[in-house]
């Protein structure tokens, strides 16, 4: 099974073992509404530590990961048919979130050779009066392409002169990162536009706690009190022992994240390598995440291939599916047809054996 976004890992120990003592104390009750002031100060040193970032509670929000972070984030911000600009591929989940918000999604096709990332001349294109937000994912699920400094300062130049345009970026892969280069995250590398960033992060990615529930937002305080009557209406607090261990995660050693990413390294190489050597797929190296972004359009081309029925990423991959036993995501889903998403957040054993088998059926279906 190659298509979960979620660590293998189990969440550290110290992680664990706060979650019992959080039960042992009888921490088992309602909390404030987005987030206790304990787990808010320690998102706020985190921020100051790793991103040089300085908050205040008020401009602090949790919720139940990342993804409802950003669902509070639309619901409290989108008037009927204010648009979203949504660089291509994303995540799958962007597009439909911003459509029960009522908002309209606008999406930019970034292809492969601009390094999947949007072009500052492309924003400067599609920003219209209705656009409210424009939504960055850095590093990014699919395609694990990071935004540099200079790239988001560029995208910045254009935002600056469209004020009523915020951003909202995506920050949860952060700590999967294989360039060796400082994380770069908008409202650092562009203070002046502060008041209209918003920055989405959590625990879920960086310390394999998907499970706990826990994102969180930092952003001008107002935004932060629209998103908690949202919250306030659909779920009230997150969990109050998931907020106990995410405080542990976020203090505690770090070690674990680091020795994730060199394991998630070594596997981003192994099926990166494996990929390109399957006839007719070629995959590029991604500097980020834990996702392999394979190109298949060489494949779909194949007379022989299409003869059997399979003219697209969608037929490919249930054919994987089927044939093979492999479970990979189509490119389409997010929005890049012609690509397939693996994820390597899996054993080596597993890679080695679900790559096996889609080589043969790659030959299977390309013998005349
Ligand atoms: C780009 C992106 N953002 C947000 C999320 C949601 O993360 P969480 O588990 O914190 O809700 C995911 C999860 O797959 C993701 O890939």
């Amino acid at each position: 099974m190659l298509n979960t976004g979620e660590p293998d890992f189990p969440s550290p120990d110290n992680v664990r073992l706060a979650g019992i003592g959080a039960i042992l104390a009888n921490q088992t009750r309602y909390t404030a509404l987005d987030g206790t002031p304990a787990l808010k100060a320690a998102i706020r040193r985190k921020f100051l530590r790793e991103n040089g970032l300085t908050f205040s509670d008020a401009e602090i929000s949790v919720g139940a990961g990342a993804k409802q972070v950003l669902f509070n984030i639309l619901m409290a911000t989108l008037n009927p048919g204010d648009e979203v600009i949504v660089p291509l591929p994303c995540w799958t989940s962007y597009l439909d979130m911003v459509r029960l918000a009522g908002g309209v999604p606008v999406s930019v096709s970034c292809p492969e050779e601009a390094g999947f990332r949007l072009a500052a001349t492309a924003l400067r294109d599609v920003v219209t009066e209705r656009t409210r937000w424009l939504l960055l994912n850095s590093p990014s699920n699919p395609t694990g392409a990071i935004y540099s400094r200079e790239h988001l300062q560029a995208l910045g130049t254009v935002l600056r002169d469209v004020p009523h345009v915020g951003v909202i970026s995506d920050d949860i892969y952060e700590h999967v990162r294989y360039n060796n280069g400082q994380f770069a995250t908008m409202a650092a590398v562009c203070p002046d536009l502060r008041p209209r960033i918003v920055i989405v992060n959590g625990v879920s990615k960086a310390y394999s706690m998907t499970g706990w529930r826990i994102g969180y937002a930092a952003a001008p305080a107002g935004m932060i009190a629209a998103m908690a009557v949202v919250q306030s209406q659909c779920s009230s607090n997150p969990c109050s022992i998931s907020q106990v261990a995410a405080i542990e995660a976020l203090d505690g050693p770090q070690d674990s994240v680091a020795e994730h990413c060199r394991h998630f390294r070594q596997r981003r190489d192994m099926i990166v390598d494996l990929l390109n050597a399957v006839p007719d797929v070629r995959c590029a190296c991604p500097d980020g995440a834990f996702y392999a972004f394979a190109d298949v359009r060489t494949l779909l081309a194949r007379q022989v291939v299409r003869e059997r029925g399979i003219t697209d990423d969608m037929a490919l991959c249930q054919y994987f599916l089927n044939e093979c036993h492999v479970a990979v995501v189509p490119g389409s889903c997010f929005g890049a047809e012609g690509y397939m998403r693996l994820s390597y957040a899996s054993s080596e054993d597993m890679i080695a054996r679900a790559l096996a088998r889609m080589t043969t059926g790659v030959r299977r279906l390309l013998a005349p």
